[in-house]
């Protein structure tokens, strides 16, 4: 099945960019805050349309938002400049990417939040995931018919049974009300105009569309988005979304229980029904957001805090960093040797995932046995200086039944980090899962497929490739198993990075090598987002690059030569972040949006 979407263009992303000034000019005239809304997306748009210019990473003062499109970004910086703190600014830019984004996240999705605040020095993880339905088994996908028309069709992917309970609106309604300064109804402020004005079609997104257009065209709401009888899409094309505006509206006015109760939950229910699913009323009522204490682990000089599971994320990149702290120096010294080391240490965590993963309210995580010091030793004395081992040398792989013949270049998926003047930090991962999620709306949001991230059987894989077991079989009230990867660095009691990223399977390996690259390789943030990267998630065995960011074609040969199965990839993820330095005579928060997405950032 031909699937999958480009979402990039095809070339490589580095050149220079027309739009570099044109980026330049705004950012001047944004500082006037009678500029008109309308006029600014529209050039913003301009610079988001997957041409980077070198603006993707800047230098401010006193705060920093970083989110993948440069509306989102600026929305947070408008709540910033109201007064509102990293928490309020947090709440405003999500919903501003579900606006401008919808293909990627929104309030019918779900997400993690990692918050520092810096009054009290308290970390925090809300965990606002999206739930199964209380009718949801573990048989439900295994015999379900799929979608005939297009991709990423299965009855865990698209339609009604796919979505599980949205989090979103609970994850917003909790941060700012938790952490925030400013009222709701003022945070939601940014992207109500935004929905109701209009937001200009990036161009990952008109790309994205194409694949999607005759699934999503099934639904009424998407279906108007089309101009005509398009196929597509249309760059630049003013994207209005009244339903969705009001929904936001109302939950700025009467917090998220209007949401989950009342005329909106209805609609949610009824629409979900219409395609086949099986949310009820009671579902959404009794949705909860959790609060966990967040992974915590000292490595390589810095205390890297992260998410827990339900998560598979924060445990993989924790393990890796400490198996690559055991290996011996030269064995992971930059150049080829790092890069075999990283893959070696990824192979063993992403099979345990298979193995053990699950939601940590329904089934028992053995996490102190899998990260206790013997068995880290036991693993980083496999890996091979020169050759790369196959996975079954780290652990026993769950048999596989089933895999896609291609793993997205794009997800639904969204990461963006904050920073405010008082020193509070927000590194949040939202998502619908994947691209228009269940391609289907209900009050203007599009509805995730969360249900993706399920088992759709013991050993049968999801669209990212991730082999499922019995622990994360589907079952009521369960939250699926994710990747997502917020993350917060601190140096001494300093938070020096908020990191996180997009991409499915590939969030963890795109977020840990980024991060390496500002902390231990002293890379500036502009260097580190851009720098290849490679992905191995141990199922299938093979070493992804990407193909927008290539890696130097000696490096790939010398790979090749310890043993590894090379596969191109278009791109790995997108990777969001904000890193505070302390350079003299530099602007101490350097915020970089990943160009393989296009985002820029904003602030003061
Ligand atoms: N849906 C992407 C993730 O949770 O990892």
């Amino acid at each position: 099945m031909r699937v999958f979407v480009r979402l990039v263009l095809a070339r490589p992303i580095f050149p220079r960019s027309v739009f570099a000034p044109l980026a330049w000019l705004l950012k001047r005239l944004m500082r006037i805050r009678t500029f008109a809304f309308v006029a600014s997306a529209a050039l913003l748009c301009l610079a988001a349309t997957g041409t980077p210019g070198e603006d993707f990473a800047q230098r401010y003062r006193e705060y920093a938002v970083a989110a993948h499109h440069p509306l989102a970004s600026r929305a947070g910086a408008e709540i910033l400049a109201a007064g509102g703190n990293a928490a309020d600014a947090a709440a405003a830019t999500m919903l501003a990417l579900g606006v401008s984004t919808p293909s990627s996240s929104g309030l019918g999705g779900g997400g993690f939040a990692l918050y520092y605040r810096a009054r009290d020095r308290s970390l925090t993880f809300l965990d606002f995931r999206e739930r199964a339905p209380g009718k949801a088994t573990p048989t439900m996908f295994r015999d379900a018919k799929s979608d005939t028309d297009g991709p990423i069709s299965s009855a865990s992917q698209i339609g009604g049974l796919a979505s599980g309970v949205p989090g979103e609106p609970a994850g917003i309604e909790d941060l700012v009300r938790r952490f925030g300064k400013l009222p709701l109804s003022k945070v939601v402020e940014p992207a109500a105009r935004m929905a109701e004005q209009g937001v200009p079609v990036s161009e990952p997104i008109a790309k994205v569309s194409a694949a999607f257009a005759a699934q999503m065209k099934k639904d009424a709401t998407m279906r108007k988005w089309f101009a005509g009888n398009a196929n597509a899409l249309t760059p630049g094309q003013l994207l209005r979304q009244p339903e969705l505006a009001k929904t936001i509206r109302v939950l700025g006015a009467r917090g998220a229980s209007a949401i989950y109760r009342g005329a909106i939950a209805r609609e949610i229910v009824r629409k979900s029904r219409q395609r086949g699913g099986i949310l009820s009323l009671r579902d959404l009522a009794r949705y909860r957001l959790v609060e966990r204490r967040p992974l915590s682990a000292e490595h390589f000089g810095h205390r890297w805090v992260t998410a827990p599971p339900p998560s598979a994320g924060g445990y993989t990149l924790l393990q890796s960093l400490a198996i690559l702290e055991r290996v011996p120096p030269h064995q992971r010294r930059r150049g080829v040797a790092l890069l075999h080391a990283l893959a070696e240490s990824w192979k063993g965590p992403y099979l345990d995932r298979e193995r053990y993963f699950g939601d940590p309210d329904h089934v028992s995580l053995p996490e102190t046995k899998m990260m206790a010091a013997p068995r880290l030793e036991a693993r980083a004395a496999i890996v091979h200086p020169t050759l790369a081992m196959p996975p079954e040398a780290y652990d026993l792989p769950l048999p596989v039944k089933q895999r896609p013949a291609k793993q997205p270049d794009n997800a639904g998926t969204s990461h963006f980090c904050v920073m405010d003047a008082a020193g509070n930090v927000a590194s949040v991962t939202t998502t619908i899962n994947l691209p228009f999620g269940a391609r289907y709306t209900a009050a203007g949001m599009v509805m995730n497929d969360e249900m993706d991230d399920f088992a759709r059987d013991v050993g049968v894989a999801n669209a990212f490739g991730l082999v499922g077991g019995a622990p994360n079989l589907p079952g009521p009230d369960k939250r699926p198993v994710s990747t997502m990867t917020p993350t917060i660095v601190f140096k001494g009691n300093t938070p020096v990075l908020c990191i996180g990223a997009a991409g499915g399977s590939r969030i963890v390996t795109a977020t840990q090598q980024v991060a390496m690259n500002l902390l231990l390789h002293r890379m500036n943030a502009k260097e580190a987002v851009r720098a290849p990267r490679i992905h191995h998630q141990a199922h299938p065995n093979k070493l992804r690059t990407e193909e927008v960011a290539p890696l130097d074609n000696k490096l790939v040969a010398q790979l090749k030569a310890r043993g590894h199965v090379h596969e191109p990839l278009h791109h790995a993820a997108n990777v969001q972040l904000i890193h505070r330095t302390r350079r003299r005579g530099q602007k101490p928060l350097s915020a970089a949006c990943d160009p393989r997405k296009g985002g820029l950032p904003a602030g003061n």
